[in-house]
C-alpha cells in the first residue's frame, strides 16, 4: 500500500465521490495531487478530550463530505491536534473508509510544543525538553518559542511522523518563518531557512516528507521594506542553490480571507522583472498556495454586509459566502476551515456544490468596497 498521497490516490478519491461531489472542487497541486477547494484546519480550540472528540468527528465528516486536505501542526493544542488526526485517518483506512493514497496530511514545525497540556511554567518545560537535552541552544531559539535549527527540525519530523501515525507527511510547512526576522538580520535569516531546506530536502530522500514549504502569517502580505517581509522568488532561488530544479519548495499557505486579501490584491512580490501578487509569484515559480484562516478565525461567519450575497450567489449562509470567496480566489488552490463541529462541517462543505464564483463576481466585491 501506498504511504503517501499520490496522483493516483487523490484521482480515486475525486471518482469516488463523483456522485455526490462535482468534480470541480478538486483542483490540480503540488506534484500532480489532485486537492479539494476546502480543506480541513485544526488550530483552534484547548488541549482536551471535548476539543479532540469535536475535531474527530469533523474530520471524519469532512472527508466523507469530499475534503482530502488536512491541515494541523505539531504545537496546535499542545501536539494534540496532530495525534487527533493520526487516529481518525488509521480509523478510517483500518475500517476500510480510505486509502492512505488519497488524502494529503500537512503539518508544520518551527514552534516549540508542549506535549498534551500547557505546563505550568512553559519556559522551564521548553529549557528541560530542549534545551537540557541538546536539542537546541539558547541562541537556537526566536522568542523564547520558535527555532529552525537543523537538529530539531528532524527531531519535530519525528515526532510529527509519530504523532500522525504516518511514514511519510505529505506537506511538511516551517511555521511562520518570519518571527526569526524579530531576532536576526535577512543574512543570517536565509542563512538559516537553507540549514532548514537541507534537512528537508533530506527528509525527502528518506520518504519521510512528500514536499515542504512555509506557513506564514505576515511574511507574504507585507511590502519589501518591513522586517518580516518574505520573497518567494529568494526563497526558491535558496532551494534552487542547494538543490538546482529539482527541490521540492513547493507549497506556501498564507491568511486569505474577505479581510486578507493581500495574496491576491498586494503587487509585493518579484516576478521575472516586475512586482505582482504572491498568488502570480506562486504561479510563476511553480509553487502551489493554500489559504489559511478562510473565515478570519470565525469572525467573517456572522452577519456580512449584503454585496457578499450579491456577489456569491446560490449559497444560504454568510459563513458558505466567505468561503466561497477564498475558493474562488484565482492562485488559490485550497481555503483551509478549522472545523470541530460536524454541523459546520456539513455547512462548509456544501459549497462544494457550487462551482467558484466567476471572475466578475469575485471582482464585485473590491469595486463594492473601493466605490
Ligand atoms: N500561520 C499559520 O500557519 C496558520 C495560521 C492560522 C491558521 N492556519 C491553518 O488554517 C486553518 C483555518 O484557520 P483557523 O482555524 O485559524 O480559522 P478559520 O478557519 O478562519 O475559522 C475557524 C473558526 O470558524 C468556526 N466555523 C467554521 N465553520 C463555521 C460556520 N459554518 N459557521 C460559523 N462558524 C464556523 C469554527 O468553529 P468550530 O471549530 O467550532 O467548528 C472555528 O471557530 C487552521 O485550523 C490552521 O490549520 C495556519
Amino acid at each position: 500500500m501506498d504511504e503517501a498521497a499520490t496522483r493516483e490516490g487523490t484521482r480515486r478519491f475525486r471518482d469516488r465521490l463523483a456522485g455526490t461531489v462535482p468534480a470541480d472542487h478538486f483542483r490540480q497541486g503540488g506534484t500532480g495531487l489532485l486537492l479539494s477547494s476546502i480543506g480541513i484546519g485544526t488550530y483552534l480550540g484547548e488541549p482536551d478530550d471535548a476539543t479532540d472528540a469535536g475535531y474527530g468527528q469533523a474530520l471524519v465528516a469532512t472527508i466523507a463530505l469530499g475534503t482530502n486536505v488536512i491541515d494541523t501542526a505539531i504545537n496546535y493544542r499542545a501536539q494534540r491536534s496532530e495525534r487527533v488526526v493520526g487516529m481518525a485517518l488509521a480509523a478510517l483506512i483500518a475500517e476500510g473508509e480510505l486509502q492512505r493514497d488519497e488524502v494529503v496530511v500537512c503539518t508544520k514545525g518551527g514552534y516549540l510544543p508542549f506535549d498534551g497540556s500547557y505546563p505550568t511554567d512553559p519556559g522551564r518545560y521548553f529549557q528541560e525538553t530542549y534545551v537540557g537535552s541538546g536539542l537546541l541552544t539558547a541562541a537556537d531559539l526566536v522568542a523564547g518559542s520558535h527555532s529552525l535549527a537543523p537538529r530539531y527540525l528532524v527531531d519535530q519530523i519525528e515526532r510529527s511522523r509519530r504523532n500522525l501515525r504516518l511514514a511519510t507527511i505529505d506537506v511538511y510547512y516551517l511555521h511562520n518563518p518570519e518571527t526569526q526576522l524579530s531576532a536576526v538580520d535577512r543574512d543570517s535569516f536565509l542563512t538559516r531557512m537553507t540549514g532548514a531546506f537541507r534537512v528537508l530536502e533530506r527528509a525527502v530522500e528518506q520518504g519521510k516528507i512528500g514536499a515542504y514549504g512555509v506557513a506564514t502569517w505576515n511574511g507574504f502580505r507585507v511590502a519589501p521594506d518591513q522586517r518580516e517581509y518574505l520573497s518567494l522568488a529568494d526563497l526558491v532561488e535558496l532551494a534552487e542553490r542547494e538543490l538546482g530544479k529539482s527541490h521540492h519548495f513547493r507549497w506556501v499557505q498564507l491568511p486569505c480571507n474577505l479581510a486578507m486579501p493581500e495574496a491576491f490584491t498586494l503587487r509585493n512580490q518579484r516576478v521575472g522583472d516586475h512586482f505582482g501578487s504572491l498568488v502570480e509569484a506562486a504561479d510563476a515559480l511553480g509553487v502551489t498556495v493554500v489559504a489559511s484562516a478562510s473565515l478570519l478565525q470565525g469572525q467573517l461567519a456572522g452577519r456580512m454586509p449584503d454585496i457578499l450575497a450579491e456577489a456569491m450567489v446560490g449559497l444560504d449562509t454568510d459563513a458558505q459566502r466567505s468561503i466561497q470567496f477564498v475558493r474562488s480566489t484565482p492562485g488559490v488552490t485550497t481555503a483551509l476551515v478549522g472545523m470541530r463541529q460536524r454541523a459546520h462541517a456539513e455547512e462548509n462543505l456544501a459549497v462544494a456544490q457550487r462551482p467558484p464564483a466567476s471572475h466578475d463576481d469575485y471582482l464585485r466585491l473590491f469595486t463594492a468596497r473601493e466605490g
